[in-house]
């Protein structure tokens, strides 16, 4: 398996406008490495991320993008106004924060859209998106609803991520929706930071099936 366990320097980690706390501190923080490495291995053309906050996951997707000097769009789709699990963000200025730091460490490739996810849909193509990540709102009916809504504009062998797939708090509801998909596509897993699901609903390249043979390496490695 050619799989690479960088070592990358994050640039959010040095951005003003990020909270420390946030990112190394947060739910999505035991991933970013693992985002990381994920990208620079699929070498995805596009991204897209339902559910961005301060950008823990999606400013590392972008990270091994520029590292990488590859040829990805990244797309983050957020309201940035909270939903029923963060809370509203009300005063905070999360979206200005995390707009200064993007234009100006990504603006080349990556865009920020303040919008619903639904509003969103329309921006995309059918079987375009090789790497998505859904992280909005976590009950049942909102990840299914995500799910099933986004699920056409995955490219055929596209990867979807999954975060708080172990999360089992009232409400939470990601953790049933994983078991169901778990059960019929290919996939691994992190059980660390909330969990993390790696889905293939669309097929699964050779590379990725011997990964998914190697997964108790990566499972081993990013949660130490
Ligand atoms: C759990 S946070 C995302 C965390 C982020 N991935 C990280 O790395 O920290 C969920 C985000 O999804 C957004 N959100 C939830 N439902 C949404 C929807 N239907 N449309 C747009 N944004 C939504 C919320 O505003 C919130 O910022």
């Amino acid at each position: 398996m050619n799989w690479n366990f960088y070592r990358p320097t994050f640039a959010a980690d040095s951005a003003p406008e990020i909270p420390t706390a946030v990112l190394v501190g947060g739910a999505w923080s035991g991933h970013r490495r693992f985002a990381y490495d994920i990208v620079r291995y699929a070498k995805p053309k596009t991204i897209v991320e339902l559910g961005t906050f301060y950008g823990t996951s999606f400013f590392s997707f972008c990270q091994a993008v520029q590292d990488a000097r590859i040829q990805t769009k990244c797309y983050a789709v957020d309201t940035w106004q909270g939903d029923v699990h963060t809370g509203p963000y009300g005063h905070l200025n999360i979206f200005q924060n995390v707009h200064s730091f993007n234009s100006r460490q990504f603006s080349a490739f990556s865009t920020l859209l303040r919008t619903t996810f639904d509003e969103a849909l329309a921006l995309f193509q059918d079987n375009s998106i090789d790497l998505l990540h859904i992280d909005g709102c976590h009950t049942y009916e909102a990840a299914l609803h995500d799910f099933t809504s986004w699920l056409p504009k995955l490219s055929p062998n596209g990867i979807i991520l999954f975060h708080d797939i172990v999360v089992k708090l009232p409400t939470f509801g990601v953790h049933v929706l994983w078991e169901q998909l778990s059960a019929v596509y290919p996939h691994f897993q992190f059980a660390h930071s909330n969990g993390l699901g790696v889905l293939f609903p669309k097929g699964c390249t050779e590379s990725f099936k011997e990964v998914i043979d190697n997964q108790n390496l990566l499972v081993r490695h990013y949660s130490r």
